[in-house]
């Protein structure tokens, strides 16, 4: 089939999800763009083309009017623990951890009211709507929450995250596993080739946990040491994470 034909097929509202997903992955953008903006593209496809780097295939998904909705999504590449996509129900939760003082130092505020941080949720809940935001609470196996972790700022093929914070009694290899889920949703579920974040220059501990991961340094000012993380490192090291991985 030619481009055009191509183009043609992942726009007809005729043509099937399994087809259109594997046109979401063709080398041309213009492709890809079709499948974004058909109304027939499901959720699994529609959340793989948020890491793309092209900006006429982000137009497109950002004009598709298929929102994202789905309070029970839940995802996990590891053994022990998961994560579930957050709700007004975690909000006191959320306020239990952001309280305690040994665990607030490094993070900006947030609401401690009841009510004001349920509005939070649901504001969020506009933006993961959109597919611009994916917040999670950190859970057991076993359901019970173990903490919250958040992708954001999706800009040019790179994702965020943060808002990482855990329950001090958690099972000891929780922080590491959910780093591993965050970077197997940002790579693998949302189509992104590289990760940013920052953290505050005094938080050592967690300096050091990113640079054991690989993750580089790309800058540093007064306040912020900023890193990325290329999928592609992150791939290669995958084996020395074999204990904690879901084998395939
Ligand atoms: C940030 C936070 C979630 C990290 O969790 P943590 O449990 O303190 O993380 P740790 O550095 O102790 O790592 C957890 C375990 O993973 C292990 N680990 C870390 N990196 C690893 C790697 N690359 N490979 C294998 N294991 C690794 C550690 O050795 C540790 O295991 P151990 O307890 O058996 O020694 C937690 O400290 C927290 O909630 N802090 C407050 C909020 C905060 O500062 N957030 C970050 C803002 S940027």
């Amino acid at each position: 089939m030619t481009t055009h034909e191509l183009i043609q097929k992942a726009s007809c509202l005729t043509t099937s999800p399994n087809d259109l997903q594997s046109l979401s992955t063709h080398t041309s953008e213009l492709v890809r763009a079709a499948v974004a903006s058909n109304p027939n593209t499901n959720k699994i496809t529609l959340l793989s083309l948020v890491g793309e780097k092209s900006n006429h295939v982000i137009e497109q998904l950002n004009k598709n009017e298929s929102d994202f909705t789905d309070d029970s999504y839940e995802f996990t590449a590891t053994k022990n623990s998961k994560l579930s996509i957050i709700t007004t129900a975690d909000a006191e939760f959320i306020i239990s951890l952001r309280k305690n003082p040994k665990l607030n130092k490094h993070l900006s505020y947030v609401e401690t009211d009841i009510d004001k941080q349920k509005d939070w949720i649901n504001d969020y809940k506009k933006r993961e709507a959109r597919r611009t935001e994916f917040y999670f609470v950190i859970r057991c196996k076993n359901n019970e929450r173990l903490g919250a972790i958040r992708a954001y700022d999706f800009k040019q093929g790179s994702f965020c995250w943060g808002s990482w914070i855990i329950n001090p009694d958690s099972p000891r290899k929780t922080a590491i596993e959910s780093a591993i889920n965050i970077y197997e949703f940002g790579f693998n579920v949302l189509g992104f080739s590289q990760s940013h974040f920052d953290v505050r220059n005094n938080n050592s501990k967690v300096i050091d946990f990113h640079k054991r991961m690989g993750a580089k340094i790309i800058s540093v000012n007064e306040v912020d040491t900023f890193f990325i993380m290329q999928k592609n490192y992150y791939v290669q090291s995958k084996a020395d994470y074999k204990n904690f991985l879901i084998t395939e």
